[in-house]
């Protein structure tokens, strides 16, 4: 990206803060976190300052912030402060909406499962109840609340512990593995837009093999300065250990379409856009013999 305008966070409103770091650092997803005091009232609000961190133990994160009108903190905050618990719910397309009321800021007394018409489920390990209608669910112990701040809008970090997870069982196969392509989850963008996990929306990148790929600076001049080809598609190619030998390039160039491409005054950039072509259809190695041919003509000057 050539131009740019640069932002110090200590010169822009708190709206404006919040719209451009929400709204750049997205998908993020959601955590219904439903909670308890220590009187019994149960709460529940989603949050998207949200991820899991660590594995072994397995720990999730969320920040209920200062708010942004009076400063005061949210009832989360104050229910993990009086009872160290909460379960995290995940949040698919098809209960958003329901989502979106239970983050509206309702008195402490008044339990949000009701005003948005979510069921709850009584937990096996801890007080706070689980929402029936969420595909996963995380009986969480919190283990630690670190404040970031003391202004609007602070976050403050609850540190949870997963001691139980509850997993729909139409979502695990056989195996008993999670379908995630399946859940349908809903994510936070910023401002007023979600993203769904679903469809179109939906794709694999095949994890780096354990033999090292060459590396995009490996790859020849002519492949790396090509107009065509996009980075993902030279990413593809680098993940190749190695170019293909001359002696497959020389057939290669026999094949009768490569051949009726170098006829053309325009071969260079044909070859490229057959192989652009190829990568996207998973032929990664025509693609780079495709492209090796290229490389033996000069590319046409700029
Ligand atoms: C999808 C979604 C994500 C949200 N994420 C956060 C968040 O990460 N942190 C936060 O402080 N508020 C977040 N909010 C707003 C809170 O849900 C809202 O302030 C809620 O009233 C807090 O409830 P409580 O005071 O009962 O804890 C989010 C709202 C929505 C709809």
């Amino acid at each position: 990206m050539s131009e740019s305008i640069t932002f110090d966070p200590k010169q822009l409103s708190l709206r404006q803060l919040h719209g451009y770091l929400l709204g750049s650092v997205a998908p993020r997803p959601i955590a219904l976190a439903s909670t308890i005091s220590r009187q019994g009232q149960v709460n529940l609000s989603p949050f998207s300052y949200f991820n899991v961190f660590s594995t072994n133990p397995p720990i999730m994160i969320f920040s209920p912030a200062r708010r942004g009108t009076d400063n005061t903190f949210k009832h989360t905050f104050e229910n993990v402060a009086e009872v160290p618990e909460v379960v995290i719910n995940m949040v698919t397309y098809s209960m958003v909406e329901q989502v979106s009321l239970a983050s509206s800021d309702y008195p402490r007394n008044i339990n949000e499962f009701e005003k948005a018409g979510l069921n709850q489920v009584k937990s096996e390990k801890i007080t706070p109840p689980r929402v029936a209608e969420s595909p996963v669910a995380f009986e969480c112990r919190v283990n630690q609340v670190i404040p970031l701040g003391q202004e609007w809008g602070a976050g403050n970090l609850i540190i949870a512990e997963v001691l139980l997870m509850h997993i729909h069982v139409k979502f695990l196969d056989d195996d008993q593995v999670l379908r995630t392509e399946k859940l349908d989850l809903a994510g936070r963008m910023g401002g007023a837009w979600y993203v769904r996990a679903s469809g179109d929306a939906l794709f694999q990148v095949s994890k780096p093999g354990k033999n090292l790929g060459m590396g995009i600076d490996q790859l020849p001049e002519s492949v790396r300065q090509s107009g065509v080809l996009t980075g993902n598609s030279l990413a593809k190619l680098a993940g190749i250990g190695s170019l293909p030998s001359s002696k497959s390039v020389d057939l290669w160039e026999k094949e009768p379409e490569i051949n009726k491409i170098l006829e053309r005054p325009d071969a260079f950039n044909k070859l490229h856009i057959l192989a652009q072509e190829m990568i996207l259809n998973h032929r990664l190695e025509p693609a780079f013999k495709t492209l090796m041919v290229a490389d033996r003509i000069s590319a046409p000057k700029p």
